[in-house]
Protein backbone atom coordinates (compact mmCIF):
# COMPACT_ATOMS: atom_id res chain seq x y z
CA UNK A 1 0.00 0.00 0.00
CA UNK A 2 1.10 3.66 -0.75
CA UNK A 3 2.32 5.31 2.77
CA UNK A 4 0.20 8.25 2.42
CA UNK A 5 -3.58 7.98 3.89
CA UNK A 6 -6.47 10.16 2.90
CA UNK A 7 -9.27 9.61 5.29
CA UNK A 8 -12.98 11.23 4.46
CA UNK A 9 -13.04 14.31 6.95
CA UNK A 10 -9.51 15.25 4.90
CA UNK A 11 -11.23 14.26 1.93
CA UNK A 12 -14.20 16.77 2.63
CA UNK A 13 -11.85 19.88 2.67
CA UNK A 14 -11.02 19.24 -0.88
CA UNK A 15 -14.95 18.43 -1.95
CA UNK A 16 -18.06 19.22 -0.84
CA UNK A 17 -18.83 16.02 0.82
CA UNK A 18 -18.65 14.27 4.94
CA UNK A 19 -17.55 11.19 6.44
CA UNK A 20 -21.31 10.51 7.37
CA UNK A 21 -22.26 10.79 3.91
CA UNK A 22 -18.91 8.42 2.26
CA UNK A 23 -19.32 5.79 5.29
CA UNK A 24 -23.32 4.98 4.99
CA UNK A 25 -23.17 5.08 0.81
CA UNK A 26 -19.69 3.33 0.74
CA UNK A 27 -18.17 1.60 4.16
CA UNK A 28 -15.05 3.46 3.01
CA UNK A 29 -13.80 5.68 5.78
CA UNK A 30 -9.97 6.52 4.30
CA UNK A 31 -7.75 5.26 1.23
CA UNK A 32 -4.33 5.21 0.19
CA UNK A 33 -2.71 7.63 -2.67
CA UNK A 34 0.18 7.57 -4.28
CA UNK A 35 2.77 10.16 -3.03
CA UNK A 36 6.17 11.19 -3.47
CA UNK A 37 8.72 8.63 -3.82
CA UNK A 38 6.76 5.90 -4.65
CA UNK A 39 5.28 5.07 -7.72
CA UNK A 40 2.77 2.19 -9.16
CA UNK A 41 5.79 0.27 -10.26
CA UNK A 42 7.62 0.24 -6.58
CA UNK A 43 4.29 -0.98 -5.40
CA UNK A 44 4.16 -3.99 -7.93
CA UNK A 45 7.61 -4.75 -6.72
CA UNK A 46 7.04 -4.81 -3.11
CA UNK A 47 4.01 -7.08 -3.58
CA UNK A 48 5.65 -9.17 -5.76
CA UNK A 49 8.87 -9.85 -4.04
CA UNK A 50 6.49 -10.76 -0.60
CA UNK A 51 4.45 -13.14 -2.85
CA UNK A 52 7.88 -14.69 -4.10
CA UNK A 53 9.50 -14.94 -0.55
CA UNK A 54 6.08 -16.56 0.94
CA UNK A 55 6.13 -18.79 -1.83
CA UNK A 56 9.78 -19.37 -1.31
CA UNK A 57 11.31 -19.08 -4.77
CA UNK A 58 14.13 -18.04 -6.42
CA UNK A 59 13.04 -15.01 -9.02
CA UNK A 60 14.36 -16.68 -11.76
CA UNK A 61 12.41 -19.74 -11.36
CA UNK A 62 9.82 -17.95 -12.42
CA UNK A 63 8.17 -18.47 -16.00
CA UNK A 64 5.38 -15.39 -16.19
CA UNK A 65 4.61 -11.91 -15.12
CA UNK A 66 1.11 -10.63 -15.88
CA UNK A 67 0.36 -7.46 -14.07
CA UNK A 68 -3.20 -6.58 -14.39
CA UNK A 69 -3.88 -2.66 -14.77
CA UNK A 70 -5.31 0.15 -16.29
CA UNK A 71 -3.29 2.65 -15.08
CA UNK A 72 0.43 1.74 -15.73
CA UNK A 73 3.36 4.02 -15.07
CA UNK A 74 4.40 3.31 -19.32
CA UNK A 75 1.48 3.01 -21.35
CA UNK A 76 3.67 0.56 -23.67
CA UNK A 77 3.75 -1.82 -20.76
CA UNK A 78 4.73 -2.05 -16.69
CA UNK A 79 4.92 -5.64 -16.39
CA UNK A 80 8.65 -5.51 -18.12
CA UNK A 81 9.88 -3.45 -15.98
CA UNK A 82 9.13 -5.10 -12.30
CA UNK A 83 10.42 -8.50 -14.13
CA UNK A 84 13.93 -6.74 -14.57
CA UNK A 85 13.63 -5.29 -11.28
CA UNK A 86 12.52 -8.37 -9.03
CA UNK A 87 15.46 -10.08 -11.28
CA UNK A 88 12.73 -12.48 -12.64
CA UNK A 89 14.82 -12.65 -16.12
CA UNK A 90 13.13 -15.97 -17.21
CA UNK A 91 10.24 -14.86 -17.13
CA UNK A 92 8.23 -13.29 -20.17
CA UNK A 93 5.94 -10.35 -18.54
CA UNK A 94 2.83 -8.12 -20.31
CA UNK A 95 0.24 -6.12 -18.68
CA UNK A 96 -3.79 -6.96 -18.55
CA UNK A 97 -6.70 -4.49 -18.70
CA UNK A 98 -9.90 -4.99 -17.33
CA UNK A 99 -10.32 -2.54 -14.81
CA UNK A 100 -11.85 -4.05 -11.49
CA UNK A 101 -11.96 -7.33 -13.24
CA UNK A 102 -8.51 -7.48 -13.87
CA UNK A 103 -6.89 -9.55 -11.83
CA UNK A 104 -9.70 -12.52 -11.77
CA UNK A 105 -8.81 -11.87 -15.71
CA UNK A 106 -5.22 -12.34 -15.13
CA UNK A 107 -5.51 -14.81 -12.43
CA UNK A 108 -7.66 -17.23 -14.91
CA UNK A 109 -4.89 -15.97 -18.14
CA UNK A 110 -2.10 -17.04 -16.03
CA UNK A 111 -3.96 -20.18 -14.73
CA UNK A 112 -4.18 -21.96 -18.44
CA UNK A 113 -0.39 -21.44 -19.29
CA UNK A 114 0.05 -23.48 -15.96
CA UNK A 115 -2.84 -25.91 -16.66
CA UNK A 116 -1.31 -26.84 -20.43
CA UNK A 117 1.94 -27.98 -19.23
CA UNK A 118 3.69 -24.80 -20.79
CA UNK A 119 4.59 -22.71 -17.49
CA UNK A 120 5.47 -24.23 -14.08
CA UNK A 121 5.31 -20.43 -12.20
CA UNK A 122 3.52 -16.93 -12.36
CA UNK A 123 3.38 -14.22 -10.56
CA UNK A 124 0.02 -12.38 -11.01
CA UNK A 125 0.00 -8.95 -9.82
CA UNK A 126 -3.21 -6.49 -9.60
CA UNK A 127 -2.53 -2.50 -8.95
CA UNK A 128 -4.06 0.64 -9.93
CA UNK A 129 -3.28 4.49 -8.93
CA UNK A 130 -6.64 5.44 -9.89
CA UNK A 131 -5.96 8.69 -8.09
CA UNK A 132 -4.27 9.93 -11.15
CA UNK A 133 -7.53 9.76 -13.37
CA UNK A 134 -10.13 10.63 -10.83
CA UNK A 135 -11.45 14.42 -11.31
CA UNK A 136 -10.36 15.02 -7.73
CA UNK A 137 -14.07 17.97 -7.64
CA UNK A 138 -16.23 15.26 -8.32
CA UNK A 139 -17.55 14.12 -5.25
CA UNK A 140 -19.42 11.52 -6.90
CA UNK A 141 -16.66 9.43 -8.28
CA UNK A 142 -13.00 10.54 -6.15
CA UNK A 143 -14.52 9.45 -2.81
CA UNK A 144 -14.58 5.84 -4.19
CA UNK A 145 -11.08 4.93 -4.84
CA UNK A 146 -7.44 4.28 -3.63
CA UNK A 147 -4.18 3.01 -4.96
CA UNK A 148 -2.43 -0.21 -4.26
CA UNK A 149 -1.08 -3.25 -5.96
CA UNK A 150 -1.06 -6.90 -4.56
CA UNK A 151 0.27 -9.74 -5.92
CA UNK A 152 -0.07 -13.95 -6.05
CA UNK A 153 2.39 -16.46 -6.79
CA UNK A 154 1.12 -19.79 -8.27
CA UNK A 155 2.24 -22.71 -9.66
CA UNK A 156 1.19 -25.63 -11.53
CA UNK A 157 0.36 -28.92 -9.63
CA UNK A 158 -1.04 -32.42 -10.58
CA UNK A 159 -4.82 -32.34 -11.34
CA UNK A 160 -6.33 -33.46 -8.53
CA UNK A 161 -4.57 -31.13 -6.58
CA UNK A 162 -5.04 -28.12 -8.65
CA UNK A 163 -6.76 -24.58 -6.78
CA UNK A 164 -8.67 -23.23 -9.72
CA UNK A 165 -11.99 -25.78 -9.05
CA UNK A 166 -13.93 -23.63 -11.80
CA UNK A 167 -14.23 -20.42 -13.07
CA UNK A 168 -16.56 -17.82 -15.50
CA UNK A 169 -15.75 -14.30 -17.11
CA UNK A 170 -18.10 -11.91 -19.03
CA UNK A 171 -17.85 -8.75 -20.72
CA UNK A 172 -20.63 -6.57 -22.22
CA UNK A 173 -19.21 -3.43 -23.91
CA UNK A 174 -22.54 -2.55 -25.06
CA UNK A 175 -22.82 -1.03 -21.30
CA UNK A 176 -19.34 0.55 -21.10
CA UNK A 177 -20.61 3.72 -20.69
CA UNK A 178 -21.39 3.45 -16.92
CA UNK A 179 -17.82 3.32 -16.40
CA UNK A 180 -15.42 4.65 -18.13
CA UNK A 181 -11.99 6.25 -18.95
CA UNK A 182 -11.82 7.46 -22.34
CA UNK A 183 -8.96 8.70 -24.69
CA UNK A 184 -9.90 12.73 -25.76
CA UNK A 185 -10.11 13.27 -29.23
CA UNK A 186 -8.99 16.64 -30.00
CA UNK A 187 -7.58 16.86 -33.26
CA UNK A 188 -4.27 19.17 -33.94
CA UNK A 189 -2.76 20.35 -37.13
CA UNK A 190 0.23 18.07 -38.25
CA UNK A 191 1.08 19.09 -41.77
CA UNK A 192 -0.73 20.96 -44.44
CA UNK A 193 -4.29 19.09 -44.76
CA UNK A 194 -2.78 16.47 -41.90
CA UNK A 195 -3.85 16.22 -38.29
CA UNK A 196 -3.44 13.75 -35.61
CA UNK A 197 -4.78 13.19 -32.37
CA UNK A 198 -3.21 14.21 -29.45
CA UNK A 199 -3.17 11.23 -26.46
CA UNK A 200 -5.03 12.87 -23.32
CA UNK A 201 -7.59 10.87 -21.34
CA UNK A 202 -10.52 12.46 -19.44
CA UNK A 203 -10.89 11.55 -16.22
CA UNK A 204 -12.99 8.42 -15.06
CA UNK A 205 -16.40 8.93 -15.68
CA UNK A 206 -19.44 7.04 -13.85
CA UNK A 207 -22.73 6.53 -13.51
CA UNK A 208 -22.69 5.18 -10.10
CA UNK A 209 -26.45 3.71 -9.42
CA UNK A 210 -26.24 1.98 -13.07
CA UNK A 211 -22.94 0.69 -12.16
CA UNK A 212 -24.49 -0.29 -8.68
CA UNK A 213 -27.44 -2.12 -10.12
CA UNK A 214 -25.10 -4.03 -12.79
CA UNK A 215 -22.94 -5.29 -9.61
CA UNK A 216 -25.81 -6.30 -7.63
CA UNK A 217 -27.29 -8.10 -10.22
CA UNK A 218 -24.75 -9.93 -12.11
CA UNK A 219 -22.67 -10.77 -9.51
CA UNK A 220 -25.24 -12.99 -8.21
CA UNK A 221 -25.93 -14.07 -11.18
CA UNK A 222 -22.57 -15.44 -12.37
CA UNK A 223 -22.05 -16.73 -8.67
CA UNK A 224 -24.85 -18.59 -9.00
CA UNK A 225 -24.08 -20.15 -12.14
CA UNK A 226 -20.41 -21.08 -11.39
CA UNK A 227 -21.67 -22.76 -8.03
CA UNK A 228 -24.50 -24.95 -10.14
CA UNK A 229 -21.46 -25.87 -12.95
CA UNK A 230 -19.21 -26.90 -9.99
CA UNK A 231 -21.62 -28.78 -7.69
CA UNK A 232 -20.93 -26.31 -4.99
CA UNK A 233 -23.35 -25.71 -2.18
CA UNK A 234 -23.01 -21.98 -1.06
CA UNK A 235 -23.06 -22.55 2.74
CA UNK A 236 -20.11 -24.74 2.50
CA UNK A 237 -18.13 -21.29 1.02
CA UNK A 238 -15.83 -20.34 3.85
CA UNK A 239 -15.23 -17.41 2.29
CA UNK A 240 -16.40 -14.80 -0.27
CA UNK A 241 -13.60 -12.79 -1.85
CA UNK A 242 -15.78 -10.28 -3.70
CA UNK A 243 -14.08 -6.80 -5.59
CA UNK A 244 -14.16 -4.12 -2.71
CA UNK A 245 -16.30 -1.77 -4.41
CA UNK A 246 -18.65 -1.22 -2.04
CA UNK A 247 -19.97 -2.82 1.42
CA UNK A 248 -23.71 -2.24 0.28
CA UNK A 249 -22.38 -4.80 -2.98
CA UNK A 250 -20.83 -6.92 -0.69
CA UNK A 251 -23.68 -7.45 1.81
CA UNK A 252 -26.44 -7.21 -0.98
CA UNK A 253 -24.46 -10.39 -2.61
CA UNK A 254 -24.18 -12.22 0.54
CA UNK A 255 -27.53 -12.03 1.25
CA UNK A 256 -28.27 -13.56 -2.12
CA UNK A 257 -26.67 -16.51 -1.29
CA UNK A 258 -27.83 -16.58 2.65
CA UNK A 259 -24.11 -16.09 3.20
CA UNK A 260 -23.57 -14.78 7.26
CA UNK A 261 -21.46 -11.59 7.03
CA UNK A 262 -18.77 -12.39 8.70
CA UNK A 263 -17.82 -15.03 5.87
CA UNK A 264 -17.31 -11.94 3.70
CA UNK A 265 -13.84 -11.06 3.52
CA UNK A 266 -13.80 -6.84 3.48
CA UNK A 267 -11.22 -4.40 4.14
CA UNK A 268 -12.42 -1.68 1.98
CA UNK A 269 -12.89 0.89 4.54
CA UNK A 270 -9.48 1.38 4.95
CA UNK A 271 -8.44 1.05 1.69
CA UNK A 272 -11.31 2.12 -0.95
CA UNK A 273 -12.03 0.65 -4.60
CA UNK A 274 -8.29 0.10 -5.43
CA UNK A 275 -9.62 -1.64 -8.65
CA UNK A 276 -7.63 -4.51 -9.86
CA UNK A 277 -5.41 -4.36 -6.31
CA UNK A 278 -8.86 -5.57 -4.60
CA UNK A 279 -8.79 -8.97 -3.90
CA UNK A 280 -5.13 -9.71 -3.86
CA UNK A 281 -4.91 -7.05 -1.29
CA UNK A 282 -7.13 -8.71 1.39
CA UNK A 283 -6.62 -12.00 0.28
CA UNK A 284 -2.81 -11.13 2.04
CA UNK A 285 -4.65 -9.52 4.10
CA UNK A 286 -7.12 -12.70 5.53
CA UNK A 287 -4.12 -15.19 4.93
CA UNK A 288 -1.68 -13.06 7.02
CA UNK A 289 -4.00 -12.93 9.98
CA UNK A 290 -4.60 -16.87 9.68
CA UNK A 291 -8.22 -16.18 8.42
CA UNK A 292 -7.92 -17.88 5.29
CA UNK A 293 -6.13 -20.89 5.68
CA UNK A 294 -5.03 -24.12 3.54
CA UNK A 295 -8.20 -26.60 2.15
CA UNK A 296 -10.66 -23.27 2.78
CA UNK A 297 -13.13 -22.70 -0.33
CA UNK A 298 -13.13 -19.43 -1.73
CA UNK A 299 -15.78 -18.18 -4.13
CA UNK A 300 -13.92 -14.52 -5.35
CA UNK A 301 -15.44 -12.08 -7.95
CA UNK A 302 -14.44 -9.16 -9.74
CA UNK A 303 -16.63 -6.67 -11.78
CA UNK A 304 -16.16 -3.18 -13.09
CA UNK A 305 -15.43 -1.03 -16.21
CA UNK A 306 -16.01 -2.88 -19.91
CA UNK A 307 -18.55 -3.97 -18.74
CA UNK A 308 -16.35 -6.84 -17.38
CA UNK A 309 -17.02 -9.61 -14.85
CA UNK A 310 -16.15 -12.58 -13.41
CA UNK A 311 -16.11 -15.25 -10.40
CA UNK A 312 -13.43 -18.15 -9.43
CA UNK A 313 -14.18 -20.98 -7.00
CA UNK A 314 -10.67 -21.84 -5.31
CA UNK A 315 -9.70 -24.45 -3.38
CA UNK A 316 -6.72 -21.97 -0.89
CA UNK A 317 -3.93 -24.52 -1.02
CA UNK A 318 -1.11 -21.85 0.63
CA UNK A 319 2.72 -21.83 0.40
CA UNK A 320 2.99 -25.84 -0.18
N1 LIG B 1 -21.04 13.51 -0.60
C1 LIG B 1 -22.24 14.03 -0.30
N2 LIG B 1 -23.29 13.97 -1.14
C2 LIG B 1 -23.13 13.34 -2.32
C3 LIG B 1 -21.89 12.77 -2.69
C4 LIG B 1 -20.83 12.88 -1.78
N3 LIG B 1 -19.60 12.36 -2.03
N4 LIG B 1 -22.03 12.23 -3.91
C5 LIG B 1 -23.28 12.42 -4.31
N5 LIG B 1 -23.96 13.11 -3.34
C6 LIG B 1 -25.35 13.54 -3.35
C7 LIG B 1 -25.90 13.70 -4.75
O1 LIG B 1 -25.64 14.99 -5.25
C8 LIG B 1 -27.37 13.46 -4.53
O2 LIG B 1 -27.96 14.62 -4.02
P1 LIG B 1 -29.42 15.08 -4.51
O3 LIG B 1 -30.34 13.98 -4.08
O4 LIG B 1 -29.62 16.37 -3.75
O5 LIG B 1 -29.33 15.22 -5.99
C9 LIG B 1 -27.42 12.41 -3.43
O6 LIG B 1 -26.15 12.49 -2.76
C10 LIG B 1 -27.63 11.01 -3.92
O7 LIG B 1 -26.73 10.78 -5.01
P2 LIG B 1 -26.70 9.40 -5.76
O8 LIG B 1 -25.71 9.49 -6.88
O9 LIG B 1 -28.11 9.01 -6.11
O10 LIG B 1 -26.16 8.45 -4.61
P3 LIG B 1 -26.16 6.89 -4.52
O11 LIG B 1 -27.01 6.44 -3.42
O12 LIG B 1 -26.37 6.25 -5.87
O13 LIG B 1 -24.65 6.61 -4.10
C11 LIG B 1 -22.61 5.82 -5.05
C12 LIG B 1 -23.62 6.97 -4.98
C13 LIG B 1 -21.53 6.21 -6.04
C14 LIG B 1 -22.01 5.62 -3.69
C15 LIG B 1 -23.35 4.52 -5.50
O14 LIG B 1 -24.13 4.79 -6.65
C16 LIG B 1 -22.40 3.41 -5.80
O15 LIG B 1 -21.72 2.91 -4.94
N6 LIG B 1 -22.37 2.93 -7.06
C17 LIG B 1 -21.41 1.92 -7.46
C18 LIG B 1 -20.11 2.59 -7.80
C19 LIG B 1 -18.96 1.63 -7.88
O16 LIG B 1 -18.83 0.74 -7.09
N7 LIG B 1 -18.11 1.84 -8.88
C20 LIG B 1 -16.95 1.06 -9.10
C21 LIG B 1 -17.34 -0.28 -9.61
S1 LIG B 1 -15.94 -1.27 -9.91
Amino acid sequence: MPSQTLNNEQLSLKVETNDAWIRSRTGIISRRVIGEGETLTSLCCQAGKEAIDMAGWEPDSIDLIILATSTPDDLFGTAPQIQALLGASNAVAFDLTAACSGFLFTLITASQFLKNGSMQRALVIGADQLSSWVDWNDRRTCILFGDGAGAVAIEATSPEKCGLLGFKIKSDGSRGDCLNLRQEASHLPLTEGRTYQKGEFSPINMNGQEVYKFAVREVPAILENLLKTTDTDPQSLDWLLLHQANQRILDAVADRFSIPHQKVLSNLANYGNTSAATIPLMLDEAVKDGRVKPNHLIATSGFGAGLSWGAALIRWQGPL
